[in-house]
């Protein structure tokens, strides 16, 4: 006979907690693995593990009112004739039409315009929307090359050559057959309806030296006119940024896990990749060590969202940011506004990722004529350029409290680690110690 102890409750696993398996029960039921968009859900380090010092008697703050703190950038200055000039160092992230609805896209161009800010176009070409409404646009070049022609290399202001995404490195992009409208599929060369998968790597190169002759390419196509980044996610950042420099890069983007997708595998998303604060340090070192840093540019994303992550990606020596899902909520992603109808998709504001679906009740994710007309490009656009600006002006608070006048000029002295392996990652002591693990070297 068993023993019941009336004292000990039932007792869950966390190894096999309820998440884990009901994911069982739906691979067993369907045989397919789980795709979705967004970036990682769980917790990893983040610019929350880190906090500024500001300034007191050792350090001088500047006045708010009186005395000026610099706000732009400018990327490409490396070879380009012509390099970007931008009044805020947070730009958008390429995400492409087909993924978003051409009122998103739209909306992007129009919010990144007031704010005097680039946006980027995406896994499928450019729109004429989006170079309409774009003051700034950088054109991405892609494995797949969908869209891709040298009339659009040249309507651009700058060229993203993407090796490798934060939520997916060394995975391709993936576009689920609902989603391929007939502007869509005309504008990627493919079928409507069908279920298109990108490439994961270029087609006609294989390692560095190929990527320099590409880049050499894309310059002699534009007359050495655009800046030319090139787009890694954040796997290997000290070797990737020292050979895209090497490759000729005019700004290298680096993109962490967090970093949003429209649309790949969750055990992708989950497992694969390094947040973002792993990433910066290594890169700038990679920049010091060739003598490149502030030379060739340092964009870096993945789970940006307040000017608070702004100043903190550049005291450690970026030079801007990217930003996509936070854009994405400015324009009206996930409003719980549309509360009834994410309950009627089995999910809720906030939770919102079956992006790849196209059923996105506030028109962001869709190809779907009515739910992409309930956005307005224009309200949403204003929306953007207000989260932009508010973010610029918390960056600058931090910034004039530290005693800077330019945002560029907060450095990793000017931090300090929540957390033993926030400190590890960045680089920055311990809070009230002058100490971090791993001192001297990756
Ligand atoms: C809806 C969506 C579509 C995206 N499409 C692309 C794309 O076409 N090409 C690309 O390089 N990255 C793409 N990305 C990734 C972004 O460029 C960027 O790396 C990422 O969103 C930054 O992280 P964040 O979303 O946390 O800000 C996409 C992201 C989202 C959210």
């Amino acid at each position: 006979m068993s023993y019941h102890n009336p004292y000990t409750p039932p007792r869950k696993s966390a190894t096999f907690d309820d998440y884990t398996l009901a994911e069982i029960r739906r691979a067993a039921a369907t045989g397919i693995y789980d795709i979705r968009g967004a970036g990682t859900k769980r917790k990893v380090p983040h610019f929350d593990d880190l906090l500024f010092l500001g300034a007191s008697i050792s350090r001088y703050p500047l006045e708010g009112y009186r005395e000026k703190c610099d706000t732009s950038v400018v990327l490409g200055t490396r070879f380009a004739k012509k390099p970007i000039f931008l009044k805020t160092p947070i730009t958008i992230a390429g995400m492409s039409f087909g993924a978003l609805s051409g009122n998103a896209k739209e909306a992007l161009g129009r919010g990144a315009t007031i704010a005097g800010t680039s946006t980027t176009t995406g896994d499928g070409g450019m729109t004429d929307e989006e170079r309409g409404h774009s003051q700034t646009l950088v054109y991405q070049y892609l494995p797949s090359r969908y869209g891709m022609n040298p009339k659009d290399l040249r309507r651009a202001d700058a060229i993203e050559v993407v090796v490798g995404q934060g939520a997916k490195p060394g995975g391709g992009g993936m576009l689920l057959g609902q989603k391929i409208s007939d502007r869509v599929a005309e504008m990627r060369n493919l079928p409507q309806g069908i279920d298109q998968r990108s490439a994961c790597r270029h087609p006609d190169w294989t390692g560095p030296d190929d990527l320099e002759i590409k880049i050499m390419e894309l310059r002699e196509i534009t007359d050495w006119e655009k800046p030319i980044y090139v787009k890694v996610g954040g796997a290997r950042p000290y070797y990737d940024t020292a050979l895209a420099v090497k490759a000729g890069a005019d700004v290298v983007v680096l993109d962490g896990m967090q970093g949003g997708t429209a649309a790949t595998q969750d055990v992708f998303i989950e497992h694969v990749g390094m947040p973002i604060l792993a990433c910066i340090r290594p890169a700038v070192q990679a920049l010091q060590d060739l003598g490149m840093h502030r030379k060739v540019q340092l964009i870096v994303s993945g789970g940006i969202r307040s000017g608070a992550d702004v100043a903190k990606a550049l005291a450690l020596g970026a030079d801007a940011v990217a930003i996509g899902t936070a854009a994405l909520v400015a324009l009206g992603d996930n409003d719980p506004r549309w509360e009834d109808e994410y309950r009627k998709l089995g999910t809720t504001a906030g939770a919102y990722d079956d992006w790849h679906e196209g059923k996105d009740p506030a028109g962001i994710t869709t190809q779907d004529p009515e739910l992409a007309a309930r956005l307005d490009p224009i309200a949403a656009g204003r929306r953007l350029a207000n989260y932009l600006k508010v973010m610029t002006l918390e960056a600058q608070t931090i910034a004039r409290a530290c005693g800077k006048n330019q945002l560029h000029n907060l450095e990793p002295e000017d931090l300090c680690a929540l957390t033993m392996e926030a400190a590890a990652m960045a680089q920055i002591p311990l809070a009230g110690t002058s100490w971090y693990p791993g001192k001297g070297g990756f």
